[in-house]
């Protein structure tokens, strides 16, 4: 099968009360550890490609992987961009054999992120074969590639404005604003409150109210989660215990993100979740064999911990398992 957009895929995941799983890659074993998870779970999956990885892997070899991948699975995988900062890079993307591709104007006023949105979308489905395009209304706190919105500067998205957004741009599905944010520390310690057991941080609630409007206004219409790592504490744990210094990193808890993706959430986006498993894989076989220097051993531990936790993902958040 030949690298899919993703249309079909949100029509079932839809129906079907699941999400698709939209991971960032960067590496070889990072396509190679999310590919073969999808694959032992028999799953659809997003491979997703941001600024940032284009500046450090080029390109070209980020196409080749994710089409080795394609070759070696015969999965249905969308080859999606992260994160559009302009038309033009979703142009470069999409000419280049990108299946799907994000512009980001969020940070753009209302009417010039419509009309940006809706110059991508004319280009993407004028193509042969058809290019899906997502849009972002409302900002989510972290850093997107050179994006920077600090904590308490974000913005939840407003129901009022999705139904004309979405009509006027024509875009294919829609990420909101809901109280995720990137990157492993998604809230300041004031905003959770502190388990007195584990001393872990416990984060306030999604949004829920704003997700359930908004799919009243835009029904059977495929809403996608950006910023959506749970910083699983097992794999802080492991890098604090092995030389990290990661204190108080938290994510949005994983049964929030399962009831979204029963509800209108068709996309959700994963990628902090990806690089704290791979450097507790590699932190730990470091300081297990210090006198290790071949970087197959050490890098395979981190690619053997992101797939067990991308399995992890498909079956008990996103239930995207066994639906191809
Ligand atoms: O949305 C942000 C993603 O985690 C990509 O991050 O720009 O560091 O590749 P990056
Ligand atoms: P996380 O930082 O929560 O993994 O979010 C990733 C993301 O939204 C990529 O677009
Ligand atoms: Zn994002």
């Amino acid at each position: 099968m030949p690298l899919v957009n993703s249309k079909e895929l949100f029509e079932k995941a839809y129906k079907e009360g699941y999400a698709i799983g939209a991971f960032n890659c960067n590496n070889m074993e990072i396509v190679q550890a999310i590919t073969e998870a999808a694959k032992e779970c028999n799953s659809p999956v997003i491979l997703q490609v941001s600024a940032g990885a284009r500046k450090y892997a080029k390109p070209v070899y980020l196409r080749k992987m994710v089409e080795a991948a394609v070759e070696d699975t015969g999965l249905p995988i969308v080859l999606h961009l992260d994160h559009g900062a302009d038309f033009e890079i979703c142009k470069d993307c999409i000419d280049g054999g990108f299946t799907s591709v994000m512009i980001d104007a969020s940070s753009k006023p209302f009417e010039e992120n419509i009309e940006i949105t809706r110059k991508v979308v004319e280009y993407a489905h004028a193509h042969k074969p058809y290019v899906t395009v997502e849009a972002e209304l409302g900002t989510l706190a972290g850093i997107e590639d050179d994006v920077k919105v600090e904590l308490g500067a974000e913005s939840y998205t407003n129901p009022d404005q999705v139904e004309e957004f979405v009509k006027r741009t024509g875009v294919d599905s829609l990420a909101i604003a809901i109280g995720t944010s990137h990157g492993a520390y998604k809230f300041r310690p004031e905003q959770c409150t502190r388990d007195p057991k584990t001393g872990i941080l416990l984060p306030p609630p999604l949004r829920f109210d704003i997700l359930e409007e908004v799919s009243k206004r835009l029904p059977g219409f495929p809403i996608v989660l950006h910023g959506s790592s749970s910083v699983n504490q097992e794999y802080v744990k492991i890098i604090n215990d092995h030389g990290g210094a990661l204190k108080d990193a938290v994510g949005v808890p994983e049964e929030q993100l399962r009831h979204a993706a029963r509800l209108a959430v068709c996309k959700i986006n994963i990628d902090s979740d990806l690089r704290l498993a791979m450097t507790a894989g590699i932190r730990e076989h470091m300081e297990a064999h210090p006198d290790h220097f071949d970087p197959r051993q050490y890098i395979g531990d981190g690619r053997a911990y992101v797939k067990q936790l991308v399995k992890h993902k498909i079956v008990d958040v996103l239930g995207s398992n066994d639906k191809i």
